[in-house]
């Protein structure tokens, strides 16, 4: 569906349990010839199916705005930004290095070789439909893995074309899979497999709760990357304009929804003033509407259930005292658009203070020091990113040690790369995607003890 118009945009199959075990049986039959291949011949795959992305930018980007309603341009954004986790790995397939260490006697020699874990299976979210994909695809193909993706209802379109260009790079038949089909069929039936030895998971805390309890039975290999709640603190010696264009860069991407926008904001007593009238100011500015229009920033949300919690963030927040001063309703009738909303008096009992509210909604509340705004920033169960604005390099950097985060944004809104490493604390998640910690997570560690003469 479009959430837009709410117009259908195509159709997909629904996968039952024999498609995936299937799915299953394809990933490891494919595996023993891949796994041999050398880690150059990987990287060649790779890089042609990094080049099919890439040269797909368009039609993919498209797809994403239809299904997932962003606008065109973060759309085109997400698909290099899907298509950066190709290239990277590419490279880091050939640095998966082993170890030697000293024995202590004469006779022994110690070796630390990495292998691939095996057939992988991830389950992936609507808010990026290629980048969350290809974060997990990319180093698991270049560690030596195979892999089957359960895309989510809302958008397997987009999964679809990244398995075209899979095919079209030549990536042998069976090492990349997909099958579109429920959650749970999904879920159950991997984590019964002895085949499947890795399950990778990009969405809510409630559900990576669930599938960790599953994946105790067989003791599987599990990386969660879950939901965030994240805070923005801005300290009274901020450069404004950089703290107002890295807010909205933080909280206003992909329409608010996602894992690591920014879901309540803290400013200091001595700037507030100037920080809340500029920002209410480009909050103004923002243009919401159909994202196939050139000019649009704010999107539809994925659907009525996102937007209905949005709109109950929002009362909940009037209800208990917090000013609404740019937006706050539902913009349009027929279609899950919600206005760039900006409220002040925020208080730590509201919904969208201690929920992740994943829409375009920004909370502001007060603060008079470091001390308070590092305490009420880690006062939550989850620990994906935060972000802070100063000009003190001592204060900044006391707050980033201080703050419970796997990711800290400091005097920039938008730390997402291909080269780092992306992940949670707490409630948050187990494991990091990107970067060297992202291959680790699809490589087993093997010690080798070698008697000799
Ligand atoms: C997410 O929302 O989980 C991913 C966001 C990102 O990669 O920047």
């Amino acid at each position: 569906m479009n959430p837009a118009t709410n117009e259908v945009v195509g159709t997909m199959p629904n996968g039952t349990e024999e498609d995936v075990l299937a799915a299953i049986d394809g990933a490891q039959l494919a595996l023993e010839e891949w796994k041999g291949l050398s880690a150059e011949k990987r990287s060649i795959f790779l890089e042609k199916f990094y080049q099919q992305v890439v040269e797909r930018k368009e039609e993919i980007a498209r797809i994403i705005t239809l299904e997932n309603g962003k606008p065109l341009n973060e759309a085109r954004g997400e698909v290099l930004y899907a298509a950066s986790f190709i290239k990277w790995y590419a490279e880091e397939g050939k640095r998966v290095y082993g170890r030697t260490i000293p024995s202590k006697g004469a006779g022994q020699r110690i070796q630390v070789i990495k292998q691939p874990v095996g057939v992988v299976a991830a389950i992936t979210p609507w808010n990026f439909p290629a980048a969350m994909i290809t974060r997990k695809l990319a180093p698991a193909l270049a560690a030596g893995c195979t892999f089957i993706v359960k895309p989510p209802k809302e958008t397997p379109l987009t999964a679809a074309k990244l398995m075209e260009c899979a095919e079209e790079a030549g990536i042998p038949s069976g090492v990349v899979n997909m099958v579109v089909t429920p959650n749970e069929a999904f879920s159950e039936t991997v984590q019964n497999s002895n085949e499947v030895r890795k399950l990778t998971f990009t969405g809510s805390t409630e559900v990576g709760k669930l599938l960790m309890k599953q994946s105790a039975g067989l003791v599987k290999n599990i990386s969660l990357e879950l939901g965030g709640q994240a805070p923005l603190i801005v300290l009274d010696d901020a450069d404004v304009e950089t703290a107002v264009e890295g807010t909205i860069a933080s909280k206003f991407r992909n329409a608010g929804q996602t894992c690591i926008c920014a879901n309540r904001l803290y400013v200091q007593s001595g700037i507030y003033d100037e920080f809340v009238s500029k920002l209410k100011g480009k909050i103004k500015e923002l243009k919401v509407g159909n994202g196939l229009e050139e000019d649009v920033d704010i999107g539809p949300l994925i659907n009525q259930k996102g937007c209905d919690k949005v709109v109950r963030h929002v009362e909940d927040a009037v209800e208990k005292g917090a000013e609404v001063v740019v937006g706050g309703q539902v913009n349009q009738n027929d279609a899950p658009f919600y206005e760039p909303t900006l409220i002040l008096e925020a208080k730590e009992n509201m919904l969208c203070m201690t929920e992740e509210t994943f829409g375009p909604v920004v909370p502001v509340k007060k603060v008079e020091s470091d001390e308070e705004a590092i305490s009420l920033a880690n006062e939550t169960p989850f620990g994906l990113a935060a972000y802070y604005f100063t000009e003190s390099i001592s204060r900044g950097t006391r707050i980033a040690e201080a703050l419970d985060y796997g990711i800290i944004g400091w005097n920039h809104g938008a730390p997402s790369a291909a080269q780092a490493p992306f992940g949670g604390m707490k409630q948050s998640g187990l494991g990091r995607e990107g970067g060297a910690e992202g291959i680790e997570a699809f490589l087993e560690t093997k010690y080798l003890s070698v008697g000799i003469k």
